[in-house]
């Protein structure tokens, strides 16, 4: 038994999975990449108050969930919970929101929430992001989604469903929200419902318990009550998500965990994870950077849980990662073998091959076992022979044809064999 175990709910990563997870970020990440998103990285703490005010109070994730604590200098701090309040802080900070509009980022990383663990649910989890700052323009709200979609489509996963619906704004939620709370006021909900009704009614048509669903089945719904300008804007996203092909439902009753969302508001959900089934999610933000002490300006993003898109791929049967950890291996028989090949090896590396050697003394044939072990599609076999020539075997381990090519020629021979 290991002295120390990673903490509750956290997942490692290692070999082989870790090059499926790793597959799966820089592949959500080079989607945003391709729509000229720009990196930004940020602290993984945060004065706790810019969650607070961001997020909002009454909601889970910062009523139950933060990692908060004081630090020595007796500051209160929180692992950042999400990524979007941390975003429009440094916008804010750094004045990016004067330049040219919108700023687009893209951002990856983990996020900490105190949840229940469970299959999918982590209390460390990482996601991949990105946010769209400073212009209301419908077709921003279609772009952003078809790089999730376009993102998740590249990495191979094809049966996950898009949800999407408004949730109003400024002007003509309040209304909304007052015909709603009317409604649960007349209905037998127990006291914790009816108090959850008072501060956040939208969150209980997102209950789960099936007596309260069938109360809420007749509830007025946001999509019913949008005014004009909301409800133009989100015909317009539609019409630009059928233009780039990307697939969604409306769904009037999707009800996202964070308080900062106005208008189009969506989720992606993959049937084949149970019930931690949204692999990603995210909306527009229209208060948010005036709520956090920023000119009033609107955006809106996304955030993919890369832990649960390698759930989703591996429920798919999806390989996020093919091929071999390296294209060649180098096998040298003998001490001196091996200084000739760690030569070689550096050669090839800098031509940008990935090379891996037996370290140690191994017999040729485990040597040959850890090369068939990596995936190279070359291994480079040197014993006495070969060196006193100047040469080296260069096998073909798909084929498993081999020929001597002079040191020299080396890096040539096994480009022509990987390029082949
Ligand atoms: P969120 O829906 O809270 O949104 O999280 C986004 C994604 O992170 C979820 O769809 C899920 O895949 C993953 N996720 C969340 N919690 C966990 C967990 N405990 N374990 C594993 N995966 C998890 C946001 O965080 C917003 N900041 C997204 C956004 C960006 N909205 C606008 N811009």
């Amino acid at each position: 038994m290991p002295d120390f175990y990673a903490p509750k709910g956290v997942p490692d990563y290692v070999p082989p999975v870790s090059r499926q997870f790793a597959a799966a970020r820089n592949g959500l990440i080079a989607a945003a990449e391709r729509a000229g998103y720009q990196p930004i990285e940020l602290p993984v703490f945060e004065d706790t108050g810019l969650f607070a005010r961001g997020v909002g109070e009454s909601t889970d994730v910062v009523s139950k969930e933060m990692y908060t604590f004081a630090d020595r200098g007796g500051r209160s701090v929180t692992l950042r919970p999400e990524g979007t309040a941390g975003v429009m802080r440094a916008v804010i900070e750094h004045g990016l929101d004067r330049g040219a509009l919108p700023v687009k980022l893209v951002y990856a990383g983990p996020f900490f929430r105190y949840e229940r663990p469970q299959a999918g649910r982590y209390r460390q989890l990482q996601q991949v992001g990105i946010e769209a700052i400073g212009l209301d323009d419908p077709a921003l709200d279609a772009e952003v989604i078809a790089v999730a979609d376009e993102g998740f489509r590249s990495l191979g996963l094809s049966g996950f469903r898009l949800d999407i619906t408004s949730l109003g704004d400024a002007n003509c939620r309040p209304a909304y929200r007052e015909k709603l709370q009317a409604f649960l006021a007349a209905l037998p909900l127990d006291e914790a419902t009816r108090e959850r009704a008072e501060v956040n009614p939208l969150r209980v048509l997102d209950d789960k318990r099936p007596e309260v669903q069938a109360l809420v089945a007749d509830a007025p719904l946001m999509a019913d009550h949008l005014c004009a300008e909301c409800s133009e804007h989100f015909e317009s996203v539609i019409a630009g998500l059928d233009a780039l092909g990307v697939a969604h439902v409306r769904n009037p009753r999707l009800v996202r965990g964070l308080d900062y969302y106005t208008k189009t508001t969506f989720e992606f959900v993959h049937p084949g994870l149970g019930a931690q089934s949204g692999i990603g999610g995210g909306g527009r933000y229209d208060g948010l950077m005036a709520q956090l002490g920023g000119q009033s300006l609107s955006g809106i993003g996304f955030g993919i849980g890369v832990d649960r898109t390698v759930l989703a791929a591996k429920a798919e049967g999806v390989e996020l990662a093919t091929g071999g950890r390296v294209d060649v291996y180098g096998v040298p028989m003998g001490a001196e073998a091996k200084a000739v090949l760690v030569g070689v090896a550096g050669k090839l590396r800098a031509a940008g091959i990935r090379v891996d050697l037996a370290y140690g003394s191994r017999a040729l044939k485990t040597a040959m076992k850890s090369a068939d072990a990596s995936g190279a599609r070359v291994a480079l076999v040197l014993g006495d022979r070969e060196l006193a020539a100047g040469e080296v075997v260069v096998k073909d381990m798909v084929a498993g044809d081999q020929q001597t090519v002079t040191l020299d020629a080396v890096v040539e021979s096994v480009r022509g064999l990987l390029q082949g």
